[in-house]
């Protein structure tokens, strides 16, 4: 199989791990006879830098027309004073609404060889999880009409969240369609005792989970949903939810699997071409020394394999060999506790899972 693969490695800590997602992806391409050409180009601070504005049209139009997109992360200190329209964040929103990715899957699950590093309760631990967050990635309060203007109280901010049915619509399908593939269980977050969006949301959920018969569907207050994420997390197993509300889930489900620097996501819209980044940012603070972790990436490389290129064996093959990684003890400096335990660099721990391919 010959791809083409645009990678958007960003800033901060971004360059590094998309660097170790290559070099695994070239490894499994050597093994299994596939060729996959890589084409850089800027997104984010870095565009900033070299062209003044965050998202180029050279980018869009080259992740266009790639057959999928690797990317890092984005943002970092250096650029926090821009103003909102022209700050790194906003080539990655651009980027996944210009790709018309919708659908976000951020899978999370308790790795028994890091049961240690997981924050909750022995007896939580001692039951696991694995769930699939399903995230809205191009509507809600991030795209939605906001500003400064003159109020009751004098100066403010505001934001707006809307949703369409159609939006609503969309989602949830590719919820209750992931869910026949896995547990056969859909909760659907929101905050309908308060927001009409939310009203609407599982007004509509409920519609198009009628279709699903063999799915069981679940509604769940988001602050509940917060709640039980640490209290009883195995009782998920597919959660649909907004762009925002899943953005800050996404997060808490990614410290319960141990550290965020684990947790890969796919973004996803109609047609097979899709975006995929690890959950967590640019990390600023180690970035350019060789200390990230590169997990999240090469498992979103993993589900590129998957989702893009329906390469089920080759996305397991790299899978097996970060399990096999983690049980042999390799730990990068995020999730290397405890007294003797030596931290891998990025590049070390990338050789590490490359060794057990
Ligand atoms: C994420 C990130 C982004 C988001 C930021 C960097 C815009 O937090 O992918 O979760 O909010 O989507
Ligand atoms: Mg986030």
């Amino acid at each position: 199989m010959r791809m083409n693969i645009a990678l958007v490695k960003g800033d901060g800590i971004g360059p590094e791990i998309v660097d170790s997602a290559v070099q695994v992806l070239e490894t499994v391409a050597a093994r299994c006879g596939h060729s996959f050409a890589f084409t850089e180009v800027l997104a984010g601070g870095c565009a900033i830098d070299a062209v003044g504005i965050p998202l180029p049209k050279e980018t869009v139009d080259i992740c266009l027309q790639s057959d999928s997109v690797l990317l890092g992360a984005v943002g970092g200190p250096k650029w926090d004073g821009l103003p909102g329209g022209n700050r790194p964040e906003k080539a990655l929103l651009g980027l996944r609404s210009a790709m018309g990715l919708y659908t976000n899957l951020r899978p999370a699950r308790l790795y028994p060889a890091l049961k240690d590093e997981c924050p909750l309760r022995a007896d939580i631990v001692e039951k696991g999880f694995d769930l699939l967050m399903v995230r809205e990635l191009t509507g809600g309060i991030y795209f939605g009409d906001r500003g400064r203007r003159e109020g009751k109280y004098g100066p403010e901010a505001y934001d707006t969240e809307a949703y369409s049915v159609m939006e609503v619509e969309r989602i949830a399908r590719a919820a209750f369609e992931a869910a026949r593939k896995r547990g056969k269980k859909v909760t659907s977050i929101d905050k309908a005792n308060v927001l009409e969006t939310s009203r609407l949301w599982r007004e509509t959920v409920h519609r198009i989970g009628a279709n699903y018969p063999d799915v069981e569907l679940q509604d769940m207050l988001v602050d509940n949903a917060a709640m039980q994420l640490v209290r009883n997390p195995s009782s998920f197993d597919v959660v649909v939810t907004s762009n925002m509300f899943g953005d800050i889930l996404s997060d808490e489900a990614s410290q319960i699997s141990g550290s965020i620097g684990l947790l890969p996501s796919a973004s996803l819209g109609d047609g097979r071409r899709g975006l995929y980044e690890p959950i967590h940012g640019s990390a600023p603070d180690i970035a350019g020394q060789n200390k990230a972790n590169p997990l999240a990436t090469i498992l979103s490389a993993a589900m590129m394999l998957r989702y893009a290129f329906d390469l089920e064996d080759e996305a397991r093959m790299i899978e097996r060999a970060v399990d096999k990684a983690l049980e042999d003890g390799c730990r990068t400096a995020d999730i290397a506790r405890g007294e003797g335990v030596k931290a891998l660099s990025c590049t070390e721990m990338t050789a590490a899972v490359i060794e057990r391919l």
